[in-house]
């Protein structure tokens, strides 16, 4: 069976490196999981004022997180959390009150960044967030991937032959991770 996985890049950055650690797990990914990015840049920055009435580039975000099967952020650490744009879109996607996006969706966190310990603490902070929003999470492997220059290249290669088999274990992983959810959890319940 297909399963439609609709990503988030954390990061706005043209460079981002969480952006290429997408492109490399999406190529190691079983043929089965379909992916399309879900953008945030164009969300105004959320207020409840909005939820008697939704901006159209609000509503096709949530519409785009609908059509997913499962979710995968992709997000670096900024400050020892997620970058302020990531938790605006998760704003506007949980609400208004009711339609909350996020509600059963299978879920799944990674990150990457130059330091030690690899987007741990925002993916910590990430976690607690999908789980007032109800979205199940995939709780191992966790995958903290510290980056380092020419780890991934610009096609999206994984030069790294440990880590390019432990990202394949991952996203086979979460292909089981949404079959398992989907089966017990049929999308309309
Ligand atoms: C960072 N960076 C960073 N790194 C980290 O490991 N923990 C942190 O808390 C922070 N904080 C932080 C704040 C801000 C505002 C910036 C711009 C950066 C460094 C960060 O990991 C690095 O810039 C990565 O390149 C960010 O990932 P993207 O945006 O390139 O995908």
């Amino acid at each position: 069976k297909t399963y439609k996985v609709g990503y988030f890049i954390g990061s706005l950055a043209k460079a981002s490196i969480n952006r290429k650690l997408a492109t490399a797990l999406i190529k190691l990914s079983p043929e089965n999981l379909k992916f399309s990015e879900i953008s945030f840049k164009d969300l105004p920055l959320y207020s409840y004022d909005y939820d008697a009435d939704y901006p159209p580039v609000a509503k096709a975000f949530k519409a785009a997180i609908a059509e997913a099967d499962a979710l995968l952020f992709v997000t670096p650490e900024y400050n020892r959390s997620i970058p302020g744009g990531l938790k605006n879109a998760i704003d506007w996607a949980s609400r208004p009150y009711g339609t909350n996006s996020f509600a059963r969706k299978p879920s799944a966190v990674i990150g990457t960044s130059p330091g030690a310990i690899g987007t741990a603490v925002a993916q910590q902070s990430l976690r607690s967030v999908l789980s007032f929003c109800n979205a199940p999470q995939m709780n191992a492997p966790e995958a903290y991937i510290q980056f380092k220059p020419g780890l991934i290249d610009d096609q999206g290669e994984v030069t790294d032959p440990s880590t390019e088999t432990f990202l394949r274990d991952y996203m086979e992983a979460f292909h089981i991770f949404i079959a398992r959810v989907t089966s017990v959890l049929p999308r309309d319940a």
